[in-house]
C-alpha cells in the first residue's frame, strides 16, 4: 500500500493530491461531526436533546420531557442548568448530567446533524451561513476552543468519546479548507 502510495505521489498532480487528502480529512471530520457525543445537541428544530448511546433504546430522546424550546437552553420550560451545573466538573459519575465550564445549551437549529448524511453535513458545513456565520479558520479555532467540543472527546466515565482529538479535528478542518471543502458529488 505504501509503495502504492508513493507511486501515486509521484504521478499524480498537486491539486488532486490535495482534493484526496481534503476528501480523507472530510471523512475523519464526518465520523466526529456524526458521533452521539456531538450530535446528542445538534439537533434540529424539534429542540429535543438525545440520548443515543447511553445505553437507552436506539433513537432515544433525552428523559422527563427536556425540551430546549427557541431559547436554545430551556428558558421556556425547565432550563438546562438546572441539572447541567456551569462549571467544570470530571463529569465521572455514569449518568450523572454533564456539566463543563459553559451554559449547557444547543446549538443554532442550522447546526443540526443528527440523523443526516456525510454529504448534507459537509454541504452545511462549507457555508458559512449555515454555520452560524463562521470561516473555516473561525470554525479550526472554535474546535480548539470550545467547551463544548472538548467534552465530545472527554465525556467522563461510561460514555463513549468521539473519535480522536480536538486538535486533530482542528486539523482536518484545515486540510479540508484548504482543499477547497470538497464534498462527495462535487
Ligand atoms: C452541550 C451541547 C453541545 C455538544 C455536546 C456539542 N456542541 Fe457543538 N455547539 C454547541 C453550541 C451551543 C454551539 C453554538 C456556538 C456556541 O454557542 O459556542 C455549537 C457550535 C458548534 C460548531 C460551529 C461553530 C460555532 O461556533 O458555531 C461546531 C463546528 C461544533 N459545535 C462542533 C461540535 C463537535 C465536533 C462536537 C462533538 C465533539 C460538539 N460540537 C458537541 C453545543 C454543543
Ligand atoms: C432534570 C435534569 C436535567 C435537565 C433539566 C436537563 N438535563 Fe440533560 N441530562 C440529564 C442527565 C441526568 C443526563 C445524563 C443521562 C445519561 O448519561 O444517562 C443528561 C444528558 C444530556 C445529554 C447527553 C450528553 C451526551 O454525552 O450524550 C444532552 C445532549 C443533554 N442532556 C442536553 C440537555 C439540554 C440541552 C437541556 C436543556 C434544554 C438539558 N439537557 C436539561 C439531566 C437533565
Amino acid at each position: 500500500m505504501r509503495r502504492l502510495a508513493l507511486a501515486l505521489t509521484l504521478i499524480l498532480p498537486a491539486g488532486v493530491q490535495a482534493q484526496d487528502a481534503g476528501s480523507s480529512a472530510w471523512d475523519r471530520i464526518y465520523a466526529v461531526a456524526s458521533h452521539p457525543r456531538c450530535t446528542n445537541c445538534h439537533v434540529g428544530e424539534s429542540g429535543r436533546p438525545a440520548w443515543d448511546d447511553l445505553g437507552y433504546a436506539k433513537d432515544s430522546v433525552h428523559g422527563m420531557n427536556i425540551v430546549a424550546g427557541e431559547s436554545r437552553i430551556g428558558a421556556e420550560s425547565i432550563p438546562c442548568r438546572v441539572c447541567h451545573i456551569s462549571a467544570e466538573g470530571a463529569n465521572n459519575v455514569p449518568h450523572a448530567a454533564p456539566q463543563i465550564d459553559e451554559a449547557w445549551r444547543l446549538p443554532p437549529v442550522e447546526l443540526a446533524w443528527r440523523g443526516k448524511s456525510s454529504v448534507e453535513v459537509c454541504q452545511q458545513l462549507r457555508h458559512p451561513e449555515a454555520n452560524d456565520g463562521f470561516d473555516m479558520a473561525e470554525l479550526a479555532e472554535h474546535v480548539r476552543t470550545s467547551a463544548f467540543v472538548n467534552y465530545g472527546f472527554k465525556p467522563g466515565a461510561g460514555r463513549n468519546a468521539a473519535p480522536g482529538t480536538t486538535e486533530e479535528l482542528a486539523e482536518d478542518l484545515e486540510i479540508w479548507a484548504a482543499a477547497g471543502t470538497p464534498c462527495v458529488g462535487d
